[in-house]
């Protein structure tokens, strides 16, 4: 990986992920059914969740220390609560521990395993049966959600440490393929309230999980359209810092090239979501990775070496990137 956006570090990956399947046990009317829990992926296929097992924590690895690996607390920031473990339920309080990860807008849940987290903008409320959990910190209430990277290429690529994350505080970001809103949602809460996510499905009836979800944000802006005709959305997408794109289709590429012309700023980030069988299903799906990396770079990209996130999604892997922009 050769990290030329500058503001990741390759080494001390984690390697103890905390993702077991729970009930959220307190949805809401808009969430999936259970059933569709892991739908992407037939159920014969589907990978263990608390994939660590009885690993230590990656905070005790011997390669980087507790605060100062990959995923320990950003320089100068001070943990939220007191250190003790968290309990079970819907969790939370004084006695947990949450710490900002490197990647701006995500945090961790420290504990016998480190969970991946997002500060919620909707509190209260889950929105695939994610778990909840609250910190009080000096007697202020902050509500965290888990995000599950089994069911988010976003999630998985930053467990597996994308090289840039355009995806921060304050950032504008238009989505392409939000689906039912999983991993939009979490976008929201990465960017909070200064940041606005637009994001475009085309599918009706994903669609309408998707508005359900966004009625409790309001810096989410759902757009049933079709991602390949980018001026349809034009009376509501402004210039965007950056667009994060899972349509899983053969022209993604060009796809998101074109909508990059439209909204991106000069320089603006772009994050692709590549599914080999989607683009080739006879083709080995590194050299598809590389495929997609070329007609990226044809539409005026400048990327990074693609990251795979087969761990967590199987052939697929991630692009990153920022816009030339004549
Ligand atoms: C892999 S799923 C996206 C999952 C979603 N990003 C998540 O993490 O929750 C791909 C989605 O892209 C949508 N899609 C495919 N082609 C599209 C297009 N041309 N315009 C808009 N949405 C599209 C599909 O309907 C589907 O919901």
């Amino acid at each position: 990986m050769s990290g030329r956006f500058g503001d990741r570090q390759q080494n001390n990956r984690p390697d103890n992920r905390n993702f077991e399947r729970r009930d959220g046990g307190d949805r809401q009317g808009g969430d999936r059914p259970q059933g569709n829990f892991n739908r992407d992926r037939p159920q014969g296929d589907r990978p263990p969740f608390n994939k660590g097992g009885d690993r230590p924590s990656f905070g005790d690895r011997n390669q980087g220390g507790r605060d100062g690996g990959r995923d320990g607390p950003a320089p100068n920031r001070k943990p939220f609560g007191n250190g003790a473990p968290p309990r079970g339920g819907n969790f939370g309080g004084a006695r947990t521990m949450v710490v900002p990860h490197s990647y701006d807008g995500c945090y961790i849940l420290k504990g016998k395993k480190d969970t991946l987290l997002t500060k919620s903008m909707a509190e209260g409320v889950s929105v695939y049966g994610e778990k909840r959990v609250s910190v009080e910190d000096k007697g202020e209430k902050i509500e965290y959600r888990e995000w599950n990277p089994f069911r988010s290429k976003l999630g998985a690529a930053i467990l597996c440490q994308v090289s840039y994350c355009p995806i921060k505080p304050g950032a504008k970001v238009l989505y392409l393929g939000a689906a039912s809103g999983t991993t939009v949602s979490h976008v929201a809460d990465m960017v909070g309230p200064s940041g606005a996510v637009y994001a475009v499905e085309f599918s009706k009836r994903s669609g309408r999980d998707l508005l359900e979800m966004a009625k409790s944000r309001a810096n989410v802006f759902p757009i049933i359209a079709d991602a390949r005709h980018p001026y349809k959305y034009r009376m509501i997408v402004p210039e965007v810092d950056c667009i994060f794109s899972d349509v899983a289709q053969a022209d993604q590429a060009r796809i998101l090239g074109d909508n990059a012309k439209f909204y991106l700023k000069k320089d603006g980030g772009m994050m692709i979501s590549i599914k080999a069988s989607s683009v080739n299903s006879t083709m080995a799906p590194e050299a598809v990775f590389e495929q997609e990396s070329n007609v990226l770079k044809e539409v005026g990209f400048k990327v990074d070496k693609y990251l795979s996130i087969d761990e967590f999604h199987k052939n697929h892997a991630i692009i990153v990137g920022k816009y030339k922009k004549e």
